[in-house]
């Protein structure tokens, strides 16, 4: 198993029309209509998100903060101009979708865990560059393999000053199908050269880290976890997550513009999401300065790095207390 679609029994379906939302449906299918002059398909009025549930040695099922990816997602909504699926209605429907698919939840010892996806799209019709007046929001799930399959380890990343991501007013912040379109070309020159994503850098100055392919980054130095503050870059709820961890192991945290020279003064660095926890990086390869930020030489990652990725599995997987109310028993 890796991370690509793989049927699962049912799908929660919600219709928004006349100003409101209606109730969440469970649905069989894999497809569904939808109106040729709907807004997601001319206009990119579209948002998902992406999250985990774990099950842990007790057998029971976690999901992992899925309040925050309410959040998130009502604002991504309100950056496109769609109607906001309400936090809890949000959540209801993603513990629906993984309550009836519960015999698809990977084992504990597999390492691996059930994908959730959530999205939000307009389907009523407009011609002119307007706002949807019909929106559905739908969850579905899969189960995914371990992220790291030979173990823990480190990969290549790459700076190409030729791509941007977002722009630094533009939309960035927000979880919109248009900024993966807009970043394909760049990974797959990125894999092509052997990397294994895309570094990017804040689109105006080229002079600051935004973020790494669909990763925050972040980078360890003198006992500090130090991570970009950038308006174009993602909130990523994973790296939300492990400032607080390494602040409860007693190190520093800033989250602050990160100058790209200063990679040449990280101990560690890493890529922070919900797929990996933390990709910790090998080098940064500096394509058009012919520079290489070496942060690894044998494969291994950092030792704190690895104690971040383990506490914040553990808390996931239900070994370890969960002290911040982040995960959800189903
Ligand atoms: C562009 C981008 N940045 C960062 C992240 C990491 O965010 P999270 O930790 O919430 O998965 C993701 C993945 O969702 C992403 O797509």
């Amino acid at each position: 198993m890796g991370f690509g679609y793989i049927k699962t029994d049912f799908n929660i379906r919600c219709n928004y029309k006349d100003g409101a939302w209606g109730e969440l449906e469970v649905s069989e299918s894999e497809h569904f209509n939808m109106h040729i002059a709907a807004t997601a398909i001319h206009y990119g009025q579209e948002s998902f998100e992406g999250l985990k549930a774990f099950r842990g040695k007790d057998g029971k099922v976690r999901i992992f903060r899925m309040d925050e990816n309410a959040k998130r997602m009502l604002d991504s909504a309100s950056g496109t101009l769609m109607a906001q699926v309400p936090v809890e209605k949000f959540m209801e429907a993603v513990k629906k979708a993984v309550k009836l698919n519960e015999k698809f939840v990977p084992p504990y010892e597999s390492g691996a865990s059930l994908y959730i996806r959530p999205v939000l799209f307009g389907t009523g019709p407009q011609i002119g560059v307007r706002p949807a007046d019909e929106y559905m929001f739908m969850v579905f799930v899969m189960p995914v393999g371990p992220y790291f399959k030979g173990g823990f380890q480190t990969t290549p990343f790459v700076i190409m000053r030729e791509f941007d991501r977002s722009a630094p007013l533009g939309m960035g912040k927000y979880k919109v199908g248009g900024n993966y379109a807009a970043s394909l070309v760049a990974g797959k020159k990125a894999h092509e050269l052997g990397y294994s994503n895309i570094f990017y850098l804040d689109a105006k100055d080229k002079k600051y880290i935004d973020e790494c392919g669909a990763a925050n980054f972040f980078g360890i130095k003198n006992n500090t976890y130090i991570t970009p503050k950038s308006a174009s870059i993602l909130p990523s709820i994973t790296n939300k997550s492990l400032m607080v961890l390494a602040e409860e192991m007693g190190m520093k945290v800033e989250c602050r513009q990160v100058p790209v020279e200063e990679l040449a003064t990280f101990e560690e660095t890493g890529a922070c999401g919900t797929a990996a926890v933390i990709s910790p990086i090998e080098r940064i390869d500096d394509y058009d300065k012919g520079i290489s930020y070496i942060f690894s030489k044998d494969g291994k990652p950092g030792p704190i790095s690895e104690k971040l990725y383990n506490k914040l599995r553990a808390i996931q997987y239900g070994d370890d207390e969960d002290k911040y109310g982040w995960v959800t028993v189903i």
